[in-house]
């Protein structure tokens, strides 16, 4: 069965705070979001990638994705939400099954792409990837002071991608949106309509390029991936 991979691509990168936006910088060889459409594309189900691209954007056009027939681009919106209903609606059967997956994930294993659906047609709400916490968890008490700590037994990171059935997202983040919900991530639109997606461990190397020093981390996995 064929897949469709969703991109947002329409951030900032106010937290790199680069000269562009985090997508467009080069490591290890190519662009962050070229890295993250090359991965998305080598896998088997996957041979279609939405990409949303902020209208302004003078980057993506240099780039030879933009010419490449299996990439579509569509315009972004000003939350990452919005972006990703946005290349939603580019999909045309609502039965299609969409992954979500953040640009600024360049380091993404075809291994987590093969849990992730393998999860996700097992499952009712879909799927996404995530890594159980590692680190003892406190919660603060707003003054700076710990006022406990959490149980961390089944705490999560949530990760990309996240795997749905396209109609079923689209509908529940436009529920959630006009809601007013906090959308941070897909699930967390199918949680505001009491659906509950399947937890399917990742790896902890599909990080989030966020802050300068996330580069080199980034890098040295797409080094390793690439021998
Ligand atoms: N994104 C998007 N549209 C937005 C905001 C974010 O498509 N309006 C995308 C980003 O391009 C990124 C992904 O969503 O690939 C995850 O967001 P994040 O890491 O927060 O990226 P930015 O919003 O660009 O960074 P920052 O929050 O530091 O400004
Ligand atoms: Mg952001």
């Amino acid at each position: 069965e064929k897949m469709i991979a969703v991109v947002p691509a329409a951030g900032v990168g106010s937290r790199m705070a680069a000269d562009r936006p985090k997508q467009y910088l080069h490591i290890a060889g190519k662009t962050i979001l070229e890295h993250t459409v090359a991965r998305l594309l080598a896998h088997p189900s996957i041979d279609q990638v939405i990409v949303a691209i902020s209208e302004q954007d003078p980057y993506f056009p240099q780039l030879p994705l933009a010419n490449d027939p299996r990439v579509v681009r569509v315009n972004g919106g000003a939350e990452r939400a919005d972006s990703v209903f946005a290349g939603l609606a580019a999909i045309d059967d609502p039965n299609t099954w969409v992954l979500v997956h953040d640009a600024a994930r360049p380091c993404l294993q075809l291994s987590d792409v093969d849990a992730l659906i393998a999860g996700a047609l097992a499952s009712p709400y879909g799927a996404i990837l995530a890594a159980p916490v590692r680190d003892t968890m406190k919660r603060g008490n707003g003054a700076g002071e710990i006022a406990s700590t959490v149980d961390r037994s089944d705490l999560w990171h949530a990760l990309t991608p996240q795997m749905f059935r396209a109609g079923t997202l689209t509908h529940a983040l436009q529920q959630a949106l006009e809601e007013g919900a906090v959308i941070t991530d897909e699930a967390s639109a199918m949680e505001h309509g009491q659906m509950a997606p399947q937890l399917v461990k990742g790896r902890a190397d599909n990080l989030k390029v966020t802050q300068p020093e996330d580069l080199a981390l980034a890098e040295f996995y797409l080094n390793k991936m690439m021998r």
